[in-house]
């Protein structure tokens, strides 16, 4: 409870599970309700009000929230906190969340985050449980409040996604694909670059989708470098927000790779050589049993069009082990294709059911220690992988966005590359975050850069 002194009106903590665009959305709360008076609290521990944002991806992703709420709203624990759910399990299980947690206040959907403030005040009035999960088809603008001071921010572009790729649930909790008119987009970044902020991501699930579904510029608006598509269009409106040093967009999709994209990284000041381009498998039995919608060579031949243009280009990935159907000559494709594509991360995932997808029809036949073993041995290739790209960059000087004390070690600092890779270095005093530095590297691991500052150059 509120204590004694305390003129806020509770102080809340956000949990976070999932990927980017929960994080952006959990910002956006936590932001909301500071200004409507809340204080954020540390922990969870510290906080009146505890909040866990939530993910549907994968069945282990949905029982770590669900052992998180039980365990937060357990009559032990509580202490007279309001505990609350929000974000996409809340959209696919609706009522049936709250009756998988018992004691909880409060189940809100992805696209009503909005109501939050009149939520906790309803149960604070003893209103409550309040159960809204909302239609992912409405209420489509997403909150654009931001928590001020970090040098980087996630900017939402695109909502939804339309690819039905057939293992997946986002689709059926995020709704259909809508894209944020351009200007709308604009305003928040110049809002962003106005308090700071140096870098922005561009965020949607399949974002080369941008503009597709609905219009994002008007009729007679022109672009200065001819560019026609409208995620080149708005990689440059946003390049020439002033202030702003570095622009990012992620996920990417094998068939959004066009010319104009590759030539829009090259030629858009600032706009990162990076890209997460998640390919799922190097088989293309099992691409197209996942309806991806390309082959291994298709991918080959988007990754071979971008690099093209920015050679520097890192890339980075998703892989599912262990989908319906993989065999053993499947899964060395992937590894083969693995090989081809140098990623210089992947993010290795086990194939878990869906209820509702059409994959969790077919029998899930790839036995869990086999996933298991797939598993390790990508991790394993992608180590071996990894660190050879690293090691190629001892005894370069890299270009680091300076983002503010390392957590392992608060003596030194964190940044990263254009490439997207993390720098750790030694501060020099008076740095900021959100300046960018020079760094020598000189040592390098499958994660992480190493190295001192280079001769006194700030940019
Ligand atoms: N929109 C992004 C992916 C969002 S989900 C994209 O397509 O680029 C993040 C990753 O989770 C996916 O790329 C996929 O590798 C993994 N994933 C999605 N559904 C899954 C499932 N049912 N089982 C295991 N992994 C899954
Ligand atoms: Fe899911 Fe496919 Fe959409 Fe990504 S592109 S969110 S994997 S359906
Ligand atoms: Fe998870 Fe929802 Fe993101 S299901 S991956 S938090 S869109």
């Amino acid at each position: 409870m509120t204590e004694p002194g305390d003129k806020g009106a509770g102080r809340v903590f956000v949990k976070t599970y999932g990927c980017q665009m929960n994080e952006r959305d959990s910002e956006a709360i936590a932001a909301l309700l500071v200004r409507a008076g809340y204080t954020l609290a540390a922990d969870e521990a510290g906080a009146d009000i505890v909040i866990v944002n939530t993910c549907s991806v994968r069945e282990k992703a949905e029982d770590k929230a669900i052992g998180k709420l039980r365990l937060i709203s357990s009559a032990r624990n509580r202490r007279g906190r309001i505990v609350g759910a929000v974000g996409c399990m809340v959209q696919r299980l609706g009522g049936a969340a709250t009756a998988r947690v018992k004691g909880l206040d409060f189940a809100v959907g992805p696209h009503r985050l909005h109501t939050l403030p009149a939520v906790i005040e309803a149960v604070r009035a003893g209103r409550g449980p309040i159960i809204d999960a909302g239609d992912p088809e409405e209420d489509r603008e997403p909150l654009t409040d931001h928590l001020p001071g970090g040098p980087t921010a996630f900017v939402n572009i695109l909502l939804g996604c339309d690819r039905y790729c057939t293992y997946c649930i986002v689709p059926h909790v995020r709704g259909r694909e809508w894209s944020r008119p351009g200007a709308s987009v604009l305003r928040e970044v110049e809002a962003l670059a106005g308090q700071g902020v140096r870098e922005v991501t561009l965020l949607g699930q399949s974002v080369m989708s941008y503009g597709r579904t609905n219009a994002v510029w008007p009729a007679d608006a022109v672009s200065p470098r001819g560019f026609t598509e409208p995620l080149p269009r708005l990689l440059e409106a946003v390049a020439a927000v002033p202030g702003l040093r570095r622009i990012r967009f992620t996920s990417g999709h094998p068939v959004g790779c066009s010319a104009e994209l590759g030539r829009a990284m090259a030629e858009v000041p600032g706009v990162c050589d990076h890209l997460h381009l998640p390919v799922q498998s190097g088989s293309d039995r099992v691409l197209k049993r996942m309806h991806r919608g390309y082959t291994a060579a298709d991918y080959l031949a988007a990754v071979a069009r971008l690099r093209a243009a920015v050679p520097t280009l890192a890339l980075t990935s998703d892989i599912i082990v262990g989908f319906p159907g993989e065999t053993q000559e499947d899964f060395e494709q992937t590894q083969a294709l693995m090989e081809a594509a140098q990623f210089d991360n992947v993010y290795i995932f086990k194939y878990s059911p869906r209820e509702g997808t059409p994959a969790a029809r077919w029998a899930d036949d790839v036995p869990d220690d086999e996933k298991m073993r797939r598993n390790h041995v990508l991790l394993r290739d992608q180590d071996r992988l990894g660190l050879a790209l690293n090691q190629a960059l001892v005894g370069t000087t890299v270009a680091v966005l300076a983002e503010g004390p390392s957590l392992r070690n608060t003596a030194r600092w964190a940044g990263r590359t254009t490439t997207n890779k993390i720098v750790i270095f030694e501060p020099r005093p008076g740095l900021r975050a959100g300046d960018i530095v020079s760094v020598q590297i000189d040592r390098a691991a499958a994660q992480t850069l190493y190295g001192p500052l280079a001769d006194g150059h700030v940019a």
